[in-house]
């Protein structure tokens, strides 16, 4: 993109020429037929993918009004397909069989190692042999909790292959989160690895899967079967089956101290061993469950958001095609965990439906030094990359050099997604990161809209630092104010979106109210973000963060409401209270109010338990940075903790606002004096 003045960005023309789309009137041609005729447009790209039998029904449906009944969206209900099959054989019958799906670039540099769709087939048909045997049927839930390595792409194909219905927790969650997560799904089998480095930290996932497994039996559920791959454990003979003897010298090869439960437990690479490498893929209906994942919930207990097969599989292959402005022979990276829904549209299923060959990372950004995502470009020559805001902001501040030290002349469009970017920070990323040479993405969308929902075309769209721009094809998006009336021109609200599309979470898991209850009811008739955005003159639209008690840590969302309940089981604590804080590479961080009992001292050393406390309950991405004194709360008469005056307590800002309501108004000043001293 080049730099027009006004802020804006119009598409370099070497980008623009040989693009998908390559005008914004091509664009907004585009535009209208997907919201003006999604039969038709959907109908178009379906006929990419393989289907087992057609819908011969409605090809979509929905309600979005509570008042009107019972929430649904349906996109070709009773077609018949496999995602799994599109992602593999019927790319291979195309004739990319022996092309690389992905090649696998470990956390020591020089571990490496590459997989070809072909030989991808085999290893998922191999895993759908296992999980079968291990008595998964179509429907149920797995659940994985694997580092960032090939094993765990074979796993949740395996599952799609079988119609199980996988549940993956990424890997940085406490054995509390995992735990929570396998009894709320009813996972009977989970599939771990012995552990994982990232950089020079280890992390013994296999640990943490035996406390997670334990608390689960505690709670009167019981996992069946724990498969494990050996990604760190000792060299094995040759000829003692799977292929796993290819350990490079650099990764450290240590055997973990897990326990083994000879009932339950199993090698991975023993199972793999003596499995065959064909299955017939269990043909599904396009409304059939694919995958759940979890996301924080306003109220504290995660939501297993559910997606299904053909809406999410037409939805996630769109957008990586166009928004990436994917083309065959290109190489693809991003950067995100699969532990996320990142990871799972725009890794897995986008890319794969695409064909396409992308890199899969395992380390992380800093390590061995800040260069290290500059020198995996250059190797593998990547064109197209996807990052997160935090992970440029990161970067930044440790300077050009680690960025002009590799050529980076390959790059083509550069991504972004989980948080609004700071123009600051976009700028970065345009000028030193692509040599002013690339078109920026910057997607809005969310773990519930299953892809994206508003962002710049790389070819079409001029782009405004900062801003997310328009919607993705059949994406309409509204403002609205409090009261639900759409406003118009340039404006500012809550951000709704008017009508379905294909890759919409269909429900949250086991609680269909609370799906009706989330996203349908603050404002009858549309699907409610919980975003609130400006809308500029040009119909642009600019993301401005939360309108719940979510907080976005380093483009994840965790809910106040999370916390405090990690906080609250601390025995020193009678009540918490915690709000976000502006922080320069995080985006937000954590800031805690916490009221002691009687006769509890607070001191550093409480300080540390706390943010144990919070580790071990959600994981190291929720730990507070800030842990507030509270001899007393700001609430209402009728008893409510009142955040937005915490808020600016944390922000020390002393302008409140409307205080009229708050029961007992001189605990403001003791807060304010309260405050740490490092805010
Ligand atoms: C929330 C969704 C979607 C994958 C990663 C996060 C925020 C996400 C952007 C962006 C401004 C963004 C929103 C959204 N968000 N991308 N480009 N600009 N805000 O998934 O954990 O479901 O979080 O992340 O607040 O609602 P998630």
């Amino acid at each position: 993109m080049a730099d027009k003045g006004e802020g804006v960005y119009i598409p370099h023309d070497h980008i623009r020429e040989n693009s998908h789309v390559s005008s914004i009137e091509q664009y907004q041609k585009m535009y209208k037929e997907s919201v003006e005729n999604p039969e038709a447009f959907w109908g178009k790209i379906a006929q990419d993918f393989y289907w087992k039998s057609q819908c011969s029904g409605k090809f979509w449906e929905y309600n979005y009004d509570v008042r009107q009944g019972e929430i649904f969206i349906k996109w070709m209900a009773g077609a018949t397909t496999n995602v799994c099959y599109n992602c593999l054989d019927h790319n291979i019958e195309k004739g990319l069989g022996d092309s690389v799906a992905f090649y696998w670039e470990g956390n020591y540099p020089g571990d490496a190692s590459q997989i070809t769709y072909s030989e991808l087939l085999k290893e998922v048909c191999k895993c759908a042999n296992v999980l079968i045997n291990k008595g998964v049927k179509k429907g149920d839930r797995v659940a994985i909790y694997m580092p960032m390595i090939v094993e765990l792409v074979v796993a949740m194909l395996a599952c799609a292959r079988i119609g199980a219905v996988h549940s993956i927790v990424f890997g940085g969650f406490s054995a509390d989160s995992l735990a929570g997560r396998i009894l709320d799904s009813k996972s009977s089998v989970l599939i771990t690895a012995d552990g994982v480095y990232r950089g020079e930290k280890l992390l013994n996932l296999k640990d943490i899967s035996d406390t997670a497994i334990q608390e689960c039996l505690d709670a009167g559920f019981t996992v069946n079967s724990c498969i494990v791959v050996r990604h760190l454990g000792e060299k094995r003979e040759p000829g003692a089956g799977g292929d796993m003897e290819h350990h490079p010298p650099k990764r450290p090869c240590i055997k973990l101290q897990t326990n083994w439960h000879n009932d339950r437990d199993c090698w991975w690479h023993d199972l793999m061993a003596d499995a065959s490498d064909q299955f017939e893929p269990v043909w599904l209906d396009a409304e059939d469950p694919l995958f759940m994942l979890y996301t924080s919930g306003s109220t504290g207990k995660p939501k297993g958001v559910l997606h299904t097969q053909a809406g999410y599989m037409l939805y996630a292959a769109t957008t990586t095609k166009y928004v990436f402005d994917y083309k065959p022979g290109e190489i693809y990276w991003c950067t995100a965990d699969i532990g996320w829904i990142t990871g799972h549209s725009y890794i897995t299923y986008g890319p794969m439906l695409n064909g396409a060959t992308s890199v899969i990372f395992e380390g992380m950004p800093l390590w061995p030094d800040a260069g290290r995502m500059w020198e995996i470009v250059d190797k593998y020559k990547v064109s197209k990359f996807y990052t997160a805001p935090t992970a440029i902001r990161t970067l930044m501040k440790f300077g050009e050099d680690y960025v002009k030290k590799h050529s980076r002349k390959s790059l083509k469009v550069l991504g972004t997604v989980g948080e609004p970017i700071n123009p600051e920070a976009w700028l970065w990323y345009y000028n030193v990161i692509g040599d002013k040479r690339c078109s920026i993405v910057d997607t809005y969308w969310q773990t519930e809209t299953g892809g994206h929902v508003l962002t710049p075309l790389p070819g079409a769209t001029p782009a405004k630092p900062g801003s997310a721009t328009l919607p993705f094809f059949g994406q309409v998006p509204a403002v609205v104010n409090e009261n639900g009336e759409e406003l118009d021109g340039p404006c500012e609200g809550y951000l709704v979106l008017k009508q379905p599309w294909p890759g919409q979470m269909r429900t949250v898991y086991g609680d269909h109210q609370r799906f009706e209850r989330t996203y349908f009811q603050k404002f009858p008739g549309y699907y409610c973000t919980g975003d609130g955005c400006t809308r500029d003159k040009d119909g642009y639209y600019w993301i401005t963060g939360r309108t719940d008690d979510m907080m976005n840590v380093s483009g994840h969302l965790l809910s106040t409401a999370e916390v405090e309940s990690a906080l609250i089981e601390h025995s020193a604590v009678a009540e918490a209270a915690v709000v976000s804080y502006p922080h320069s590479i995080k985006g937000e961080c954590v800031y805690c109010f916490v009221t002691l009992k009687e006769g509890k001292l607070f001191n550093d050393a409480l300080v540390g338990e706390l943010k144990g406390k919070v580790r071990q309950k959600i994981g190291p991405i929720a730990v507070p940075e800030y842990i507030q004194n509270a001899p007393g709360l700001p609430k209402t008469r009728s008893g409510k903790i009142m955040r937005r005056v915490l808020r600016k307590i944390a922000r020390n800002q002393k302008d409140l606002g409307d205080v009229s309501t708050m029961a007992d108004s001189s605990v403001v000043e003791v807060l304010f004096q309260n405050r740490p001293k490092d805010v």
